[in-house]
């Protein structure tokens, strides 16, 4: 069921139910992240392998430090500079973190979130909150409560309506070697952003083979139709034979009706591209078509993230 009751959330989460929640990124597959029952459920609904960690919510910065055992000096700058926002930080993690969350790692992704009714509950819970992005494993990410309840409805006891989520990519995943800033996945704080703050950053989001960050597996935000990047005027050509969808930048093309053309920004706007993306591709998915022909973003700001999630759908093609 959808809906906007913040008491009957908190009660089903204090009670060790799940619960779909909104964030700014996505919407979150929340359950109490101290309760290993909560956790092994969060891994069954979600179908999601138990080696693929959990990120842990909060609504405090005093909060994270009965979770972390301590953070490095970046760390500090960068929560004090974006939380609440997309940036999850992996620290060392106190005992009372189990480790099913981490999936056995000492490091814990941990953030502080910025929706004003996620916030709202965790401040009434005595325990942080595990929260997956609320889509099966490997597939979108949802960005609306509707999105969850077509996948996950029948699964779960609630889902907290909070609109559309306003920056529609997931958290950018920020690790330390000694004192040095690696990315592990690109997301809605970009990286410019972050070496405004911090300087230099090393970048590790790419390494699929054993990645610190499972969910950056190429396979993941994949829809079920196949997903093909290049020069949308040539791959129209290339592709005549086919029922074509399109996922464009900016700009509709001849020989395909515009009813199967989705444009993330008309105006070129990296943010509003980011906060169509998912739901663009979860409409071409359901539609009539046999393919979907994309194109990349210029390779800046939020369009490298942008251009991460359409690389890895497409690698599933
Ligand atoms: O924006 C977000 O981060 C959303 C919202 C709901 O907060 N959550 C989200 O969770 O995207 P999920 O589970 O779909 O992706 C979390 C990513 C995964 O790639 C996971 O492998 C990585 O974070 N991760 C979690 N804990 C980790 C840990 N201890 N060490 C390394 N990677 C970790
Ligand atoms: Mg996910």
């Amino acid at each position: 069921m959808i809906g906007k009751d913040i008491d009957l959330v908190v009660k089903l989460l204090k009670e060790g139910q799940l619960v779909g929640i909104p964030t700014e990124t996505v919407y979150g597959l929340a359950g109490n992240a101290l309760d290993e029952n909560a956790l092994t459920q969060i891994f069954k609904v979600k179908n999601r392998p138990t080696f693929d960690p959990l990120i842990v919510h909060t609504n405090s910065f005093e909060k994270v430090h009965d979770f972390v055992l301590d953070m490095p000096k970046k760390a500090h700058v960068l929560a004090k500079h974006f939380w609440g926002g997309a940036l999850t930080l992996l620290l060392p993690k106190k005992n009372i973190i189990p480790d099913l969350v981490t999936s056995g790692s000492p490091l814990v992704a941990i953030r502080i979130p910025n929706h004003a009714l996620t916030l709202e509950v965790l401040s009434r819970l005595d325990f942080p909150l595990a929260a997956p992005s609320a889509n099966p494993f490997g597939y979108i990410s949802p960005t609306t409560a509707q999105h969850v309840e077509a996948q996950l409805g029948d699964k779960i006891a609630y889902i907290l309506d909070g609109g559309s989520c306003q920056l529609g990519l997931e958290s950018t995943i920020v690790g330390f070697e000694q004192e040095q800033a690696i990315i592990y996945r690109k997301g809605g704080i970009s990286i410019e952003a972050i070496e405004q703050v911090i300087g230099k950053v090393e970048v590790k989001a790419h390494s699929s083979s054993n990645p610190q960050a499972p969910g950056m597996l190429k396979s993941h935000y994949a829809p079920r139709i196949p997903l093909i990047l290049g020069e949308i005027g040539k791959l129209i050509q290339e592709y005549a034979e086919q029922k074509i969808g399109i996922l464009s930048f900016k700009k509709y093309f001849d020989g395909v009706p515009t009813n199967q053309q989705l444009i993330l920004s008309e105006k070129g706007d990296f943010g509003e591209a980011a906060k169509n993306l998912f739901s663009a591709m979860r409409t071409l998915d359901q539609m009539d078509i046999e393919v979907i022909l994309a194109d990349l973003l210029p390779e800046q700001d939020l369009g490298r993230a942008i251009n991460d999630r359409l690389r890895r759908a497409a690698a599933k093609s």
